[in-house]
């Protein structure tokens, strides 16, 4: 199919989304040993054996290991050999996040649309088949060295792509309430975040909901600036941060050079009760930041009644805000890998539909403490 045969200016007013996208079909991660890092996502996170490729399936060059949990896939992939693109994604970066793919309707069109309004090859449109069925992709660079790629799997009925078997595992740890991937963060470099927003108003049809300036996020110490991108249907959310000039250097300033250059920040996973969730990772060895009783302290003058019993929350290092819609409760972890480069937010809604600016102070102050302890500040 090429652009020709659609009306493009029409599905371009279509509320503005002329792309429409479904959700986060995966998140695709290059590390460096991905049997040992799926073994993690199931162990510490409460993800399952999902889909597996690797050389018991034909590919020779690659092994991808899928977990999952509800709506969310992660796909981790090393690489079986030397001299290769994801090696040498890995030697620069460390592990981190290389894809985040869109389920889309038709991938062809996500595309040719994309490109045509400026944004940056990754992939051409490829049809995958096996007996489960077709599955086309197509990619294009965001920031870095980041990549989107639209995902079309109406004609598909197997487990996870084309080339994948089901992983069948004898090891089914319990789940921890994970259920969807509710935003992710990606950190540019001073004076690129305005050029992502463009990228995404301009070749993703993405509208900015929020910015932040210096005067929202900043600490004694640091400062950074940021701005929410989302689709029209608001299930995809990308806030955008660069540092701002602080006294020291920022916790972005501290992400670009360990992950020598932009990428992603942090991914926030969604939960219907977050205390269980946050309980239940803590129990299995993930590290959270701390969070000072000060802050409990102020909590309900400065949120108002909420159902949670602030005990428990204070007691896992739980954080609370409140906007004109709702209120939102939310934790990071610790970063989760060697470099101090990318985490996860765990975060649950009560009707909010914000990012927890209250908060900032505190969890940015908490970040400094860790900053502090790597001597990166
Ligand atoms: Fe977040």
């Amino acid at each position: 199919m090429s652009t020709e045969t659609l009306d493009l200016p029409k599905l371009y007013n279509k509320a503005g989304d002329f792309m429409p996208i479904n959700g986060t079909d995966y998140v695709e991660l290059y590390v460096s040993n991905a049997k040992q890092a799926a073994h993690f996502y199931k162990s510490a996170m409460g993800f399952s054996s999902h889909s597996y490729k690797g050389l018991e399936t034909g590919s020779r060059d690659i092994e991808s290991y899928v977990v999952s949990q509800d709506k969310i896939r992660i796909v981790l992939t090393s690489p079986l050999k030397s001299g290769t693109d994801i090696g040498r994604h890995i030697d620069k970066h460390g592990d981190g996040v290389k894809v985040v793919a869109l389920w889309v309707d038709d991938a062809t069109y996500a595309y040719n649309a994309a490109i045509e309004r400026g944004g940056k090859h990754y992939m051409s449109p490829t049809v995958e088949e096996d007996a489960d069925g077709k599955v086309v992709r197509s990619g294009i660079y965001t920031y870095g060295e980041v990549v989107h790629i639209f995902v079309e799997r109406k004609d598909y009925k197997g487990h996870f792509l084309p080339g994948f078997q089901k992983w069948d595992h004898h090891y089914k740890p319990e789940g921890t309430g994970l259920k969807f991937v509710d935003h992710m963060v990606g950190n540019v470099h001073l004076g690129n975040m305005n050029k992502s927003v463009e990228f995404y108003e301009n070749v993703m049809g993405f509208a900015q909901i929020l910015s932040f300036d210096d005067n929202d996020i900043s600490t004694e110490y640091t400062a950074l600036m940021s701005k929410v991108m989302s689709n029209g249907n608001g299930r995809i959310k990308f806030p955008i941060n660069e540092p701002a000039a602080g006294l020291k250097k920022s916790q972005v300033d501290e992400y670009l050079e360990f992950y020598e250059g932009e990428g992603v920040q942090h991914v926030a996973l969604a939960t219907d009760n977050i205390v269980d969730t946050v309980t239940k990772l803590r129990d299995r060895g993930i590290e959270f930041l701390n969070i000072p009783t000060t802050y409990y302290e102020a909590l309900e003058s400065r949120v108002g009644k909420i159902d949670e019993d602030i005990a428990s929350l204070q007691k896992l290092g739980i954080l609370v805000d409140r906007d004109e819609e709702g209120y939102l409760l939310q934790i990071f972890t610790k970063t989760v890998q060697a470099r101090p480069t990318m985490f996860f937010e765990i975060i649950q809604r009560k009707g909010a539909t914000s990012f927890g600016k209250g908060n900032f102070k505190a969890l940015f102050e908490a970040i400094e403490r860790e900053q502090e302890l790597r001597g990166t500040l």
